[in-house]
Formats: structure tokens, C-alpha cells, sequence
């Protein structure tokens, strides 16, 4: 696809850094490297680390690693992680990606700037579903207001209704958005996945209106019913119209900020051309540690650590489902999430969450997010956000208890 009628006005502009591109070159062998203004080794505040994995494994950075880990290094990632992710991505996803076609990331939320850096004018669209991520809309909001929202249900964005609202467009002669943004697993914060049919008919879509598809999906593997996730839009796509975020917060840590793009090498080469103007590159040390845990771990062990986590959240889904069936009342409607962290609960009209919270929350003690964080209209005030992620099972029955309360104040303020 041409991508080239899609790009922002100011990617145009953006130009490889000559520094960055000396990077690999500064490292080959035999190389005299008058050219990087990089510290010199020796002056380096750290000599050593070790870090033990839950498996009880040791990971040791010294010397050249060492060195490597508090370096500056290249901007796509660091040379030790990347065959890793190849690796991991095909074993994951079935996808063969080049090494050109990826590029790591702080985490799936700089890719979100990045492709909003890249792709969106003020006055641009994005199609995204309703509900949608907050840290998305943050991101796209930097650079256009104009969000096109889709519905969704159980089985994810209705993706009838985009294409209603694309041909609608297209006979009027308006824009069509720059691209569709969807969290095919466990979104946040619906909870619910994107069926398969739904996947394919997105990228039919995608086809025919020709756009690109942001494929952001951090829960992928954060599968509850102990299934394996459905294919990816990357996996499904012929025409490389999916850029992808993974991200490794879920599935590692989330505090070490790592996660990684995929797609066309040329979409993936705008995502380096930018980031070398942002800051440069990820952690080299974040990275080396993930390596150093890539490299100790077959994938076969990495899932079934997934998988144990899997349970810890399985567990909670079900405690909070079974308290919320037994304290809240009929008219609270909710999905039953298969993946991902979130459960989310349907008010009466009436309702006002942010109001619930505003005048309940502090006084009963219990917190949960409000829809309208999640509405690109300022909508969805009779919907509230639940995390079962960090609930432990005796706060379980008490936080629904504390909700139904909040339900029966807001029920007794909107009577009549
Ligand atoms: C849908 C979605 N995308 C992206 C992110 C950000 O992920 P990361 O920690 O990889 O930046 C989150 C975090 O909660 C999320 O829920």
C-alpha cells in the first residue's frame, strides 16, 4: 500500500539523524571511532548487576555487556534483544518478521505517540471503538480532536457500523479517518476481544477504503480461559496495513517500559526516524534484561509463566463476577471478560458515574473509573470501569458491597 498520502505534514520533514546511523558502524570490529560523542566506558557509575528471575535463574551483566547495558545504543533496539523478538514473534503470532520491521519501544504507549506523530493532522480522524483506551485518545489528541467512534458489544467494535459510517463518508465526498484504531483482546475497558470474523472483516474494510489498522494489543496473552488467542490482525493481514504494538508490561514488568512496533519496514523506518529525534532509543538496560531473560527461558517456559499469571487474574475475574452477581442488583448489566483485566459495568441512564464517584467514592471508600474517561463524546456517564487486576480475595466481597451502596445513593438521588 502507499502509504504517502497518509503521512502528517510534518513526517515529510523528518530526516535520519548522521550520528544514529554511525552507531552500528562505531561497533564492527577493528573499527577506530573517532566520530560518537559517546562517554567513555571507564566513567561509568555502574560495574556489575545481578538479577534472579522468578525461576530462581541468574542473570549476570559485567564487563562488555556491562558496558553495552549503560552505553548509548542503536535506536531501533538493542543487538542482543532483537533476534529474540524475532524469535518470540513468530513463535507467538505465526508472523516472520524482518529485523527491519521492528522496532522497540517505552512501552505500546510511545508507538500510540508515535503513529499519531506520524500519521494525524489536525482535523485527521481516527475510528475507534466507544469505549476506548484513555492513554490512546491522549495520545491521538495531541495532534487531531476529531475521533470517528464505533460501537461495540461482545464481540468487539461492530465493525457493520464502521463500515456504514465509511461509506457514508466516501458518498459525501468527506475524509475518511487515517486509520482504526483497536485492542483486539481483553479492551480496555469493555474487557471483551474482537471475534475472528470481526478481525477479518475489519481488514476487509481497511482494504477498501484504504487505511492503515493499529493493532494495539498489550492483553494478548493475558487469556483467561486458558485458550489461545485468536489470530492477530497482523497475522491475517495480505496487504501490511497493520502496525502492531506489543507490549511486554503485561507479560514482564511494567516499569521497565518495554514493548515494540511491527509493520511495513518503511512504516517501521518513519517509527526510528522519529524516536531518534525523541530520545534516541529505549533503555539499552531495560533491554539487555529482557534479553538476559529471553535468553535463559525457552518460549515454552515464558508462556506457562504467562499462563500462572493467567490464573492469578482468572481467580480474581471469577471472585469479583461472583460477588458482583450476588450484591448488585438486577438492573447493573456486565460482560464476562475472556481476556485482559477489566470489567464493565452498565448503569441505568440516569446514572452519572462521575457524580457517584465524585460524592460516594471518597465517603464509602471504594473506587472505580467512570465512563466518560473512556468516551471520545463526553458520553457513557452510566458506565463505570472495574479492575480486577490488583484485587486481593477478602477486599473482593467488601468492594461490591461498598458499589451496591454507591448504586443505591445515585438510585435514591435520580428517583422520580
Ligand atoms: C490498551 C492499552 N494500550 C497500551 C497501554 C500501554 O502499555 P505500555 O505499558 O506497554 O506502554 C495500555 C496500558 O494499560 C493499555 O491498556
Amino acid at each position: 500500500m502507499n502509504i504517502h498520502p497518509l503521512l502528517a505534514r510534518r513526517t515529510q520533514g523528518l530526516r535520519p539523524s548522521q550520528i544514529r546511523k554511525l552507531n552500528p558502524l562505531m561497533r564492527m570490529p577493528g573499527m577506530i571511532s573517532l566520530g560518537g560523542g559517546y562517554p567513555n566506558a571507564e566513567t561509568f557509575a555502574l560495574t556489575s548487576m545481578e538479577v534472579v528471575f522468578k525461576s530462581g535463574r541468574k542473570f549476570q551483566l559485567r564487563d562488555g555487556s556491562m558496558d553495552l547495558a549503560c552505553q548509548y545504543g542503536p535506536t531501533d533496539a538493542h543487538a542482543d534483544l532483537k533476534p529474540h523478538i524475532i524469535q518470540w514473534h513468530a513463535a507467538k503470532d505465526g508472523v516472520e518478521l524482518k529485523g527491519e520491521q521492528i522496532q522497540v519501544l517505552n512501552g505500546a504507549q510511545e508507538g500510540l505517540h508515535t503513529m499519531a506523530y506520524l500519521f494525524l493532522d489536525e482535523g485527521d480522524g481516527v475510528a475507534l471503538s466507544e469505549p476506548a483506551y484513555p492513554g490512546a485518545m491522549a495520545a491521538f489528541s495531541a495532534f487531531t480532536q476529531r475521533f470517528i467512534p464505533i460501537p461495540l458489544d461482545a464481540q468487539g467494535m461492530i465493525t457493520a457500523e464502521l463500515e456504514g459510517l465509511l461509506s457514508k463518508r466516501k458518498a459525501a465526498g468527506e475524509s475518511l479517518p487515517k486509520f482504526i484504531y483497536d485492542v483486539p483482546n481483553g479492551n480496555n475497558p469493555a474487557g471483551v476481544s474482537l471475534s475472528l470474523e470481526r478481525r477479518r472483516h475489519l481488514l476487509q474494510l481497511a482494504s477498501k477504503y484504504d487505511l492503515l489498522i493499529l493493532e494495539d494489543d498489550p492483553y494478548q496473552l493475558i487469556q483467561l480461559e486458558d485458550l489461545d488467542p485468536l489470530p492477530t490482525l497482523q497475522s491475517l493481514d495480505l496487504e501490511e496495513r497493520v502496525v502492531r504494538l506489543d507490549s511486554f508490561s503485561k507479560i514482564f514488568a511494567p516499569g521497565l517500559r518495554l514493548g515494540y512496533a511491527s509493520g511495513t519496514a518503511e512504516i517501521i523506518r518513519y517509527f526510528q526516524l522519529y524516536k531518534q529525534g525523541s530520545n534516541l532509543h529505549t533503555s539499552a538496560m531495560d533491554q539487555a534484561l529482557l534479553a538476559g531473560f529471553l535468553a535463559s527461558h525457552s518460549h515454552e517456559e515464558f508462556r506457562a509463566l504467562i499462563r500462572e499469571n493467567c490464573k492469578i487474574y482468572r481467580r480474581n475475574r471469577d471472585a469479583v463476577l461472583a460477588a458482583a452477581r450476588r450484591r448488585l442488583p438486577a438492573d447493573i448489566r456486565y460482560n464476562v471478560p475472556s481476556a485482559g483485566m477489566f470489567l464493565w459495568f452498565e448503569m441505568p441512564e440516569r446514572f452519572d458515574a462521575g457524580r457517584m464517584m465524585e460524592m460516594d467514592g471518597l465517603d464509602l471508600g471504594v473506587i472505580l473509573l467512570p465512563g466518560s474517561s473512556f468516551s471520545t463524546t463526553g458520553g457513557l456517564k452510566n458506565y463505570m470501569r472495574a479492575s480486577f487486576s490488583m484485587i486481593s480475595p477478602e477486599q473482593v466481597e467488601e468492594g461490591m458491597m461498598r458499589f451496591a451502596r454507591m448504586i443505591e445513593r445515585e438510585r435514591e438521588r435520580t428517583a422520580g
